[in-house]
């Protein structure tokens, strides 16, 4: 079952002090079906995040449409009303940084916990559920009950990690997930991978190791630097403007 058919889709970015647009990707065309898992690659720079953010509709696309397979029937996520984005984030669609927002005074067992009590669950199964994803990406059991706005860099991503993949999706975005987790946790992200293809859930991701991920992967999309931005990076009378 196709979850997301994207065709012909551009993103470029205005830049005022330059007074020229740059283009993060251009022309992209993919399908990506339920249980399948896309890797998308390339340079630094060259679209990946932007590509995903678009997708989230944390930016709006420059054109081209985005056709996604939602509980309530097919929608362009391009042109999707912004209230029934924030339908979808909630409830279908998840997209997953190398960076958490902690919140202040919300323990780490709070933060994961809580889109589970969003959806209704009783307190006592959204904490265990939360201590058993904690547990799994080797979270000290001793920082279960403490601020994450302290924690190191490694321990911000499993709480982040453990607040995204604790509550369902149809289509899950992650954007350099494992970029500083251990070993033991990047193998716990490759379990909970596995569980959700097999129930179904489309993933497409940029990975900092994609070795951790080959065995998962369905097909890969690699973004490449269109040479007239090269052109305007090397160029210092059009960057000095
Ligand atoms: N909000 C923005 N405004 C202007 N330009 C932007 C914006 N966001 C991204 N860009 C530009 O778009 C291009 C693509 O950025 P993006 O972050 O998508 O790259 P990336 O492929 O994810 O790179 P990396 O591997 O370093 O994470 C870059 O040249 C960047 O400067
Ligand atoms: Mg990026």
């Amino acid at each position: 079952m196709n979850v997301l058919s994207v065709k012909n889709y551009s993103k470029r970015f205005f830049i005022h002090h330059l007074a020229r647009e740059i283009s993060a990707f251009a022309n992209l065309n993919f399908n990506l079906s339920a249980g399948q898992f896309l890797l998308v690659s390339g340079a630094n720079g060259v679209g990946k995040s932007t590509l995903l953010r678009c997708l989230y509709r944390s930016y709006r696309p420059t054109c081209g449409e985005a056709l996604y397979h939602s509980q309530y029937g097919v929608v362009d996520l391009a042109s999707l009303a912004d209230v029934d984005m924030a339908l979808l984030r909630k409830q279908e669609i998840g997209f997953v940084t190398q960076f958490l927002r902690p919140r202040p005074r919300i323990t780490a067992l709070q933060l994961v916990s809580e889109p589970l009590l969003l959806q209704g669950l009783s307190a006592e199964v959204a904490q265990e559920r939360a201590e058993r994803l904690l547990d799994s990406f080797g979270l000290k059991t001793d920082l279960w009950h403490a601020y994450p706005t302290t924690f190191s860099g490694g321990e911000q991503q499993k709480v982040n990690l453990a607040r995204a993949l604790i509550r369902p999706h149809r289509l899950l975005l992650l954007d350099e997930p494992t970029a500083s987790l251990d070993v033991q946790a990047r193998a716990s992200l490759h379990r909970e991978l596995a569980r959700l293809k097999t129930e179904g859930v489309a993933i497409m991701g940029v990975f900092h190791h994609p070795e951790d991920v080959q065995d998962l992967l369905d097909n890969s999309i690699e973004l490449v630097l269109e040479s007239v931005d090269r052109e305007v990076e090397h160029d210092p009378n059009l960057l000095v403007k």
